[in-house]
């Protein structure tokens, strides 16, 4: 199969699922901010991950549109479709908790791989009329789909097997299969990238660091699963987003990308590192908080050891992170201290008012 190069109009009118979350609400914010042509729709269903608060400073921007809508509602997704005239797709929409997965595999089955094979339908109803001509449906995937490395073995690439263990990563294996498969079956213009994990503001406080940063503050215990020795390779989210805009313009039509930080940490450090700096944020003796370090049953099917060789990204599209991990994880801490109210308001979840209040009825 030849492989062509993404090819946009200047006033492109593209639909990001899931822009209310974390990711997506830092992509919505630089996409409507980089790019005034273009229009950009944010369907969300505001699960208890979403959050429109996140996007405040952005609402009201002339070429900004948020939709409730759940990627499962076929029926919603074709009206956006049709209203809009929709030219492409960021899809990021979906359960995205490991833990969460475990404890209820059929939601991340519906979510990520029924939500996904619908979008995808959608998408192919409407733009196969013009033989898909300028359209592009972009799948924001993981690393987790590759499955587990050891300690010293090697890096995840773009040429890797997918060797998923969790209910989370197997169901983003066969939504990332399933949009293979549209460029495969339907020649649907598709990319998808795999990275992996993001650290930034406006995380869910479920997550490894809000999650102990909120704990520290709070001096309530920091529950690190097994011996801590698990590695995670950790990107801010801001260059995640600046990847997602090189691939989107520049990727090629039926290639993934790896995305990573080339920034491996074993929990325990990071959780240290983290604990460093929020004592010293709040006025606490140095290690004060080390104390609140609880060693917990593992997590069931943990992955050892995520990392991501990324030389495809940064060789062919010439992506490079901005943020070092001593500035990035220090303007992270520095945000949820600064936003407690945020913090206070999700772990209460007060934030699910903000649509009501801001948007129904209008
Ligand atoms: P998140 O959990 O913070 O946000 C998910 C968003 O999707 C929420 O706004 C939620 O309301 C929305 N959503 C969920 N189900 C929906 C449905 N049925 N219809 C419409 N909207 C729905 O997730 P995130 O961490 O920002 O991740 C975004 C994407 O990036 C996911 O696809 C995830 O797999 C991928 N990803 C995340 C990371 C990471 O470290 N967070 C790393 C690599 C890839
Ligand atoms: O690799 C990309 C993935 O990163 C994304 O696809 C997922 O959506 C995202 O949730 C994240 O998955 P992880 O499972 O790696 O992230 P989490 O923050 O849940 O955990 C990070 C590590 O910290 C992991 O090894 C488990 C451990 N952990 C986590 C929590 C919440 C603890 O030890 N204690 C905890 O309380």
């Amino acid at each position: 199969m030849s492989y062509k190069k993404l090819k946009f109009p200047s006033n492109s009118l593209f639909l990001v699922t899931g822009g209310a979350g974390f990711i997506g609400s830092h992509l919505v914010r630089y996409f409507v901010n980089k790019y005034p042509n273009y229009s950009i729709f944010n369907l969300d269903k505001l699960t208890y991950a979403g959050n429109l608060e996140n996007l405040k400073d952005i609402e009201n921007a002339p070429n900004y549109t948020f939709i409730k809508g759940d990627i499962c509602d076929r029926d919603t997704l074709k009206k956006v479709f049709e209203k809009y005239g929709i030219d492409s797709v960021i899809h990021l929409a979906a359960e995205t908790h490991v833990d969460r997965s475990v404890n209820d595999p059929l939601e991340f089955v519906k979510t990520n791989v029924i939500g996904t094979l619908t979008l995808l339908q959608v998408a192919k109803e409407f733009w196969q009329k013009d033989n898909y001509e300028g359209k592009l449906f972009y799948h924001i995937s993981t690393d987790e789909v590759f499955g587990s490395l050891d300690l010293d073995g090697g890096y995840f690439t773009e040429d890797c097997k997918y060797e998923p263990h969790s209910p989370y990563s197997a169901s983003k294996a066969s939504s990332d299969h399933f949009v293979r498969s549209f460029y495969d079956t339907y020649k649907m213009p598709i990319v998808i990238s795999n990275c992996s994990n993001n650290y930034g503001p406006n995380q869910f406080p479920e997550k490894l660091i809000p999650l102990f940063i909120n704990n520290i503050r709070h001096n309530r215990d920091l529950p690190v699963y097994g011996k801590g020795e698990n590695v995670r390779d950790w990107l801010y989210v801001e260059d995640h987003v600046s990847a997602i805009d090189l691939i989107f313009h520049k990727g090629k039509i039926g290639e993934t990308y790896c995305i990573g930080g080339k920034n491996e940490w074993k929990n325990i450090d990071i959780i240290k590192r983290v604990i460093s700096i929020t004592d010293e944020l709040l006025g606490r003796e140095s290690g004060a908080s080390l104390k609140l370090i609880k060693f917990v049953t593992d997590r069931p099917g943990h992955d050892l050891r995520y990392a991501i060789d990324c030389t495809k990204l940064e060789r062919e599209l010439g992506w490079q992170p901005s943020y070092t991990f001593d500035d990035g994880i220090r303007k992270c801490v520095e945000w949820y201290l600064n936003n407690q109210e945020w913090l206070d308001q999700v772990t209460s979840g007060d934030y699910q008012n903000y649509y009501d209040k801001m948007y129904k009825g209008r």
